[in-house]
This record gives C-alpha cells, sequence and structure tokens, in this order.
C-alpha cells in the first residue's frame, strides 16, 4: 500500500485526492492546507476549470495538519503529493526528500533553475524518487502524438508549432509575481516547453519575442533549435485579451510521412474541438487519429496518478514524470523569457 499524504488542499490537491481513490493500493492517509475549513472537510470553496465542484468531505481516518512540516514528519506516509503554489514546491520537496520521503511535485518544478539542481540534488543524497506532474503527456491527443512519434510508423520527426494561449486570469493574484507563480511562461507554456523536450529532446537555443509584464513574459513566440539543423519547433504561448477565448491549445506536429494536427478551444465558456486530432498522410485521405480515453481531463489525471504510484512502487517512474525532464524544461523557459528580455538568440 503506498500511503499518501496531499500537501495543498486547493484545485489539484482535490483532484489528486478524488483521483487516489480510484487507484488501487494507494491510500490518502495525510492532508495539509494553511486553511482549517479544508481539514474539516469543508471543500465547497473548491471550483477550478474542470472536474467537479468541491463539497463536503468526509475525512475521517485521514491525519491533518496546518504546518507541511508536520506532515511531513508523519511517519505514516510514505510519499508527500505537493499541491502548493509554485514558490513553496522546492522548499517543501527538498524537506520531505530528506526526511526520506519519496515526492510528487505539481509543475512547475520550481521557478528558477537553480531550485530545480538543489531539489534533484536531494533526491540523489536521499536516494528518494521525484517525480513532476507534468499530465499533458495523458491528454489523448498528446499521449497519441507522443505514441505515434515513438512508434516510428510515419518516420523521423522534423518538427512543428504549438500554441497555448489563455484570457488574462485577472482573478489569480499572484500570477504575474515572479516570486510565487512565474507569469504564463511558467504556469502555461512550461506544458508545451516539456512537451516538445519530451519529444524532440532538449533544445540547444531558443530564439523568442515578444511582450514582457514587468518582470515575467506575457505573450510569447518562440523558435528552438537543435543539434539536428533540419529540425524546427516553434511555440506560441502566454495570455491575450480575449474573453470570449479563455483556452486555446493544440499544435501541428510534421513527420517525415505524415502531419498530425490538433486544437482545441474554451469559446463563450463552452470547449470546442476546432482540428480533431487528424493525422495527414504524406499520400492520401487524412486518418482521424485513435484517441485512448474521453477527453475529460479527470481521466488524464487519474492515468497520470496510476503512473505516479507505479513510480514511487518501483522507484523507476514513466519518463514524462522525471524530474530531469521537468528541470530541462524550467531551463528551456528560463532561456526564453533571458533571449526575450535581451532580444538575441540564447544558448540552452
Ligand atoms: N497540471 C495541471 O494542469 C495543473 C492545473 C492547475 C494547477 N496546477 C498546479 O498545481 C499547483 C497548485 O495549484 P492550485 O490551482 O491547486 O492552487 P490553489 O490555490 O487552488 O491551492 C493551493 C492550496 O495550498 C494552500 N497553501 C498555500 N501555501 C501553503 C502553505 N505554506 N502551507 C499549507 N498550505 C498552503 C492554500 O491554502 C490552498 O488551499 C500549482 O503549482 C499549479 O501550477 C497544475
Amino acid at each position: 500500500m503506498l500511503k499518501v499524504g496531499i500537501v495543498g488542499v486547493g484545485f489539484m490537491g482535490m483532484v489528486h485526492y478524488l483521483s487516489y481513490q480510484k487507484i488501487r493500493g494507494v491510500k490518502v492517509v495525510a492532508l495539509c492546507d494553511m486553511d482549517a475549513r479544508r481539514l474539516k472537510g469543508d471543500w465547497t470553496m473548491i471550483q477550478g476549470n474542470f472536474g467537479p465542484r468541491g463539497t463536503k468531505m468526509d475525512l475521517k481516518g485521514i491525519a491533518t495538519y496546518q504546518d507541511p512540516a508536520e506532515l511531513i514528519g508523519d511517519d505514516n506516509v510514505d510519499m508527500v503529493d505537493i499541491c502548493l503554489p509554485p514558490s513553496a514546491h522546492a522548499p517543501i520537496a527538498i524537506k520531505a526528500l530528506n526526511a526520506g520521503k519519496n515526492v510528487f511535485c505539481e509543475k512547475p518544478m520550481a521557478l528558477t533553475v537553480r531550485e530545480t539542481n538543489r531539489m534533484t540534488a536531494a533526491a540523489k543524497a536521499a536516494k528518494r524518487t521525484l517525480m513532476i506532474g507534468h499530465v499533458l503527456p495523458m491528454f489523448p491527443e498528446y499521449e497519441f502524438a507522443a505514441r505515434t512519434i515513438a512508434s516510428g510508423k510515419y518516420g523521423k520527426l522534423l518538427g512543428g508549432n504549438f500554441k497555448r494561449v489563455i484570457n488574462d486570469p485577472a482573478w489569480l493574484k499572484h500570477f504575474y509575481d515572479p516570486k510565487i507563480v512565474g507569469g504564463p511562461m511558467l504556469d502555461l507554456h512550461i506544458h508545451d516547453a516539456h512537451f516538445i523536450r519530451y519529444v524532440f529532446g532538449q533544445p540547444t537555443s531558443v530564439s523568442t519575442t515578444g511582450r514582457m509584464r514587468g518582470e515575467v513574459a506575457e505573450y510569447f513566440n518562440t523558435q528552438f533549435s537543435f543539434k539536428n539543423p533540419n529540425v524546427s519547433v516553434t511555440a506560441t504561448s502566454g495570455v491575450v485579451d480575449q474573453e470570449a477565448r479563455s483556452f486555446l491549445h493544440g499544435y501541428e506536429i510534421h513527420l517525415e510521412h505524415a502531419t498530425i494536427l490538433f486544437e482545441f478551444a474554451v469559446i463563450d465558456g463552452e470547449g470546442k474541438v476546432l482540428m480533431p486530432c487528424t493525422v495527414f498522410p504524406k499520400k492520401g485521405k487524412s486518418k482521424p487519429a485513435k484517441l485512448k480515453g474521453s477527453g475529460d481531463p479527470m481521466e488524464a489525471f487519474l492515468a497520470e496518478l496510476k503512473e505516479v504510484a507505479r513510480g514511487a512502487k518501483s522507484g523507476k517512474p514513466a519518463e514524462f514524470l522525471c524530474a530531469d525532464l521537468a528541470q530541462d524544461a524550467i531551463r528551456i523557459c528560463d532561456r526564453q523569457t533571458a533571449s526575450l528580455k535581451s532580444g538575441k538568440k540564447t544558448k540552452v
């Protein structure tokens, strides 16, 4: 039995908690939040952009703590699952690893490359498993793309374009604070930076243009360069004022013998598949992608957390959860911001 302690009972903490209930061999034994109401089971204030609304929960038998250090000190906890704001990821993960716990931490891994170095060093020194919650490869269209690329069915990977654009999330108090959340680069684009790293490998340099908002990148376009100069990858990410289109993501992926397209947006509050995931072979008609799952984000999180449980038990997590990859993604984002600020192509 893997005994999990969740730190941070907000939107993600609730999604993780509900998902763990469906996984055999996993038990949530402890919860931590600075808000005492949540520890008493009142989750009615929790509401994210998918999944169920929070309700009154029966938390009988679960240890509750207001201070993360107390949960980390609980001998009954095998794995600490961190669902705190990004600024708390590094300090709490390091504390948990030093205490001999395995750690699963939500994305982004941390706010700076230096923090990610300290986290991986702590995992190595403690001989514990550190996993980062990059769930995008568990979303059906991205899972399909990664699986199709890896199969080699359509030949070598030539490049692509990735998009992730949102309306200004004005209700998120610290969204643009580089010391708490990190803005659109670390909260939003990190998903694509990680996916690009996952399927293309680490870029050698990035060239980013766009707009800053204070200390963080607001809207930006990046050209990623790789060792192979024939591989061409670009990404568009960030925030634009477009209330009626609150979210957009998608991709165009070029392989030697096919192109894969996908685009989804939330328009007037309703999710719309603008371009169903489709393969366009070099010759002949288009083919609808054979996707796994319904597309409900809760399913993607369940699939992710099953892999987390497997990774914690075996000490060998799936590649998309590995801290090394998440660390590379933070480095890519850091270099993108540096390139945007300097107006120069920047080594990764
Ligand atoms: N993978 C995804 O698609 C996805 C989606 C949403 C959020 N996230 C990530 O999950 C993390 C959490 O985001 P969220 O939306 O759940 O945030 P949230 O604000 O809803 O929840 C954070 C919770 O942590 C608690 N908290 C904050 N500091 C604390 C402390 N020092 N001690 C104890 N409790 C503390 C707060 O009271 C709150 O309940 C972020 O890193 C975010 O980027 C990932």
